[in-house]
């Protein structure tokens, strides 16, 4: 079975009219530029009073194109677990994305996506996972050690210029993209003739059903793609993780005291049963991914006509769900500025909406990367507990830019202190 057999055709989504569009209420902002400088400026206070004023389904125009926003644990539900194809990722993200991470697995749509999701899925099982919490481990505690981080946003993606001027921001992440494709292109046959353990590797020697190599083309864009999709993520999420200890020494000292009692002295490795032995700072892991998601908005495009909300939607929309609104609902979160990890106990988990709390997606693109975060992010916290205290400056709030990827304008100016 060949690749080109079995990938489905490429569609043609082109957007509806805009007058097809005009019975959803909302407000399309300016001519050309739209709503996009006010989404980028405050992405969760826009989407907020987009909200209040029309409702959970909402018109507005960002990024050159009539979006229509559906919010809510439902329309997470509907959009994301799309049992029926109803929704396109590869012409959702194709926006945003395109020019930078043509064909990263999430770009990709049903039946090829199956296929090349399927053969990238060797790499996350857990002989591979074991050899990178190894190489993790080592590099984490090597870091820790000498702490100095600056996170890595991407903002080529939603520049409110999209064409590579020379320049501008899109210019420079698409010679960035050149010289990342050419990096994986001269590796390829390097890895393929010595082997390895790591991921770069594992793609190498990955194949389709049919025993078939991935094509270098199809490795370079996956691996493009994770350095985007595993980085960023986990750079935001961290910092939200630190920040947010910063903010609560007494969490600090509770999942301080959750890795003293794994009774694994500061240097030794990190084992699995090691993470499996740490809830507490996984729950406020996931606490911090409730408060900053690393992909605060996920877009698709309508591949038919569809109903929500009591509103017909025609084929072509760009529709978008919204984990940061979602995870904000005060009656899904109460006191939902709030820092509480106990709102991820099982019994608090059983009782929500199982799309109330998204910040991997859901259904056919979930994260492919989710154990690979749990376990980069708890190997992480053990490491930076055993090692370090962090405080915030007095008096200083740190001022998060949400959009694309949620990080501190400043670099989140905490204070690290040796401890032991
Ligand atoms: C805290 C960290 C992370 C977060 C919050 C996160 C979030 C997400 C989200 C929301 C999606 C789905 C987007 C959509 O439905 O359009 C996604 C997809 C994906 N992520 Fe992650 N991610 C994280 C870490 C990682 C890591 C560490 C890796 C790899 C090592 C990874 C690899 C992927 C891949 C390959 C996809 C595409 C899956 C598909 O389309 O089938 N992610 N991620």
């Amino acid at each position: 079975m060949s690749m080109q057999s079995v990938a489905s055709p490429a569609i043609t989504l082109n957007p509806p009219k805009r007058n097809l569009l005009a019975h959803i209420p909302g407000d399309e902002g300016w001519p050309v530029i739209g709503r996009t400088l006010a989404i980028l400026a405050d992405p969760k206070g826009e989407v907020e009073r987009m909200a209040a004023k029309y409702g959970p389904v909402y018109r507005s125009r960002v990024l050159g194109e009539t979006s229509i926003s559906v919010l809510g644990p439902e329309a997470n539900e509907l959009v994301l677990f799309d049992q029926t194809k109803l929704f396109s990722s590869t012409h959702g993200w194709e926006t945003i994305l395109g020019r930078l991470f043509p064909r990263g697995l999430m770009l990709l749509d049903f039946d090829e996506h199956r296929l090349h999701r399927r053969a990238l899925s060797v790499a996350f099982k857990s002989g591979p996972m074991k050899s990178y919490l190894a190489a993790l481990d080592a590099g984490i505690l090597e870091r820790v050690t000498r702490w100095r981080q600056t996170p890595g946003p991407m903002p080529a993606s939603v520049t409110p210029i999209r064409q590579p001027w020379p320049g501008t921001q899109m210019a420079r992440g698409v010679k960035g993209r050149k010289r990342i494709v050419a990096y994986f292109s001269e590796q390829i046959p390097i890895r393929r003739a010595k082997g390895g353990e790591d991921l770069f590797s594992q793609l190498c020697r990955a194949t389709h059903e049919d025993g078939a190599l991935l094509s270098t083309q199809d490795i370079v864009d996956h691996m493009s793609f994770l350095m985007m999709a595993a980085h960023d993520t986990l750079t935001s999420s961290l910092t939200s993780f630190v920040g947010a200890l910063a903010a609560h020494p007494e969490w600090q000292v509770k999942l301080r005291d959750e890795v003293s009692s794994l009774g694994v002295a500061a240097g030794a490795p990190t084992t699995f049963d090691n993470l499996e032995a740490m809830p507490l700072s996984e729950m406020a892991f996931k606490e911090a991914m409730r408060m900053k998601p690393p992909v605060p908005s996920i877009p698709r495009r309508a591949t038919r006509d569809f109903n929500f909300g009591g509103y017909a939607i025609p084929t072509g929309t760009f529709v978008a769900v919204n984990p940061l609104f979602t995870h904000h609902m005060p009656e899904i979160w109460p006191e939902p500025e709030k820092f509480d990890p106990m709102r991820f106990t099982d019994a608090a988990q059983r009782g929500r909406h199982r799309f109330a709390w998204v910040p991997f997606g859901g259904g056919a693109h979930m994260c492919l990367g989710l154990h690979f975060a749990y376990m980069q992010a708890k190997c992480f916290a053990r490491h930076f507990l055993q090692n370090l205290s962090v405080s915030l400056e007095p008096g200083y709030t740190p001022d998060w830019q949400m959009w694309p990827i949620p990080k501190p304008r400043d670099g989140l100016r905490v204070t690290l202190k040796p401890i032991g």
